[in-house]
């Protein structure tokens, strides 16, 4: 694409999808590798309040929707395809080096480098997860095995853990490595035998689950889990509703996925009988910070093994999801739920409480305001029972 037809596409895109898509793929299309530095500083500053103003408004409210609404009736498979299929030599060029996990770590104090930051994720995730020898456990979106060889390595028991993926690259990643019991399954739509998880883990997964999927899903894993089991989650959550104008552009990453907002995210899955034992919230920025930087270093490598399109695709893909999560659009939320153990909670006569967390939160507006407006807790923080 020469220089006149790119702009002329960047010039329809804004118009159409809005000025950020139009940007966006403006820069993705360059026939040079892109500038990690120069990207960077273009993608993150602070805008003109006229180009801010079109950013956040462009296009309308009522035509956002129907954008992006012929993606999310597209197949999970060509998303996850698009996104994570391309080599998997790429992913280990910027992920870190212990677990090529690709979600959000943990950073206290900010200093950590990536690979302390996702042990120290690790381990609080295991911590909730207590997984033990002999439970069925169930990785949603396995990745490149990230979670189920810490999960390994704590119980030695390989026969009873599980993982789905729909990237058969990753799937080809799993046989050449540990060889775990990983299977190329769509979790939202697979029918899951009754009863049959002690534990069930989900990490950098929930946010490809359209919003209208969310409670048939939540339902279908409150029923795949044992009386007593839990489900561990780890997401991006939307915090700013309406659809945000910025939701079209994600797209062109992400084609088919969106975030739910978190208060119906909590509300699904306690709607389906779960009962939320933790909840906390994390800062994805850290971790973006240094995802680009080792693309960005890495930047011939990245070039000769998927191409220039691609390598700018993701290098404006972590700019774009640092400012997603740098504006409040979202943040990262970390839930433990257990299913009641009905004959247990008889025993002890807790069957009847009601601790709803959004029934709570429902009777006090004020303080829904307050979650929406101020989105950002410290990393890692948890928030307090009465703080939702
Ligand atoms: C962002 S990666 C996270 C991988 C891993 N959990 C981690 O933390 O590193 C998302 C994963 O979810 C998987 N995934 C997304 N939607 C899926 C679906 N509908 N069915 C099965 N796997 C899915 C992708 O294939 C990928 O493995």
């Amino acid at each position: 694409m020469n220089r006149i037809s790119r702009t002329l596409a960047a010039i329809y895109e804004s118009v159409v999808f809005g000025p950020v898509y139009g940007t966006l793929q403006y820069l993705i299309r360059s026939p040079e590798p892109l500038d990690p530095d120069a990207t960077w500083t273009l993608l993150t500053r602070e805008l003109h309040p006229v180009a801010d103003w079109a950013r956040w408004n462009w296009p309308p409210t009522f035509m956002r929707s129907f954008l992006v609404a012929a993606k999310t009736r597209q197949d999970h498979l060509i998303g996850i395809s698009h996104h994570y299929d391309i080599s998997n030599e790429f992913w280990e060029l910027w992920l870190d080096r212990k677990y090529m996990l690709y979600s959000s770590a943990d950073f206290p104090d900010s200093s950590e480098s990536l690979e302390q930051a996702q042990t120290i994720k690790v381990h609080a995730l295991l911590a909730l997860i207590q997984p033990k020898a002999g439970e069925r456990i169930l990785d949603l979106g396995s990745g490149w095995n990230g979670m189920l060889r810490p999960i390994y390595e704590e119980t030695g028991d390989k026969k009873n853990l599980s993982g789905y993926t729909l990237s058969q690259y990753q799937l080809d990643y799993n046989r050449a490595h540990e060889g775990f019991n990983v299977e190329l399954r769509n979790f939202i739509t697979t029918e899951y035998p009754e009863e049959s998880f002690d534990k069930i883990l989900a990490t950098g997964t929930m946010e490809h689950v359209r919003p209208n999927e969310l409670y048939p899903l939540a339902v279908k894993l409150f029923r795949a889990l044992k009386p007593g089991g839990s489900l561990t989650l780890q997401t991006n959550i939307r915090l700013a509703t309406p659809l945000p104008a910025t939701v079209i552009a994600a797209q062109i990453f992400f084609p088919g996925s969106m975030a739910t907002p978190l208060i119906r995210f909590v509300r699904h899955f306690e709607r389906a009988g779960f009962r939320i034992v933790h909840r906390s919230f994390g800062d994805y920025r850290l971790t973006l910070r240094h995802w680009f930087m080792r693309l960005g270093a890495n930047r011939d490598r990245a070039v000769a093994l998927v191409g220039v399109r691609a390598y700018n695709r993701f290098l404006v893909y972590l700019c774009s999801a640092w400012r997603w999560h740098h504006d409040g659009v979202g943040t990262v939320l970390r839930l433990s739920m257990i299913k009641p153990d009905l004959y247990k909670c008889q025993q002890n006569g807790l069957c009847g409480r009601t601790d709803s967390i959004t029934a709570r939160f429902d009777r006090s507006p004020a303080r829904q305001d307050q979650a929406t407006a101020s989105p950002r807790p410290a990393q890692g923080q948890s928030t307090p029972a009465s703080g939702w």
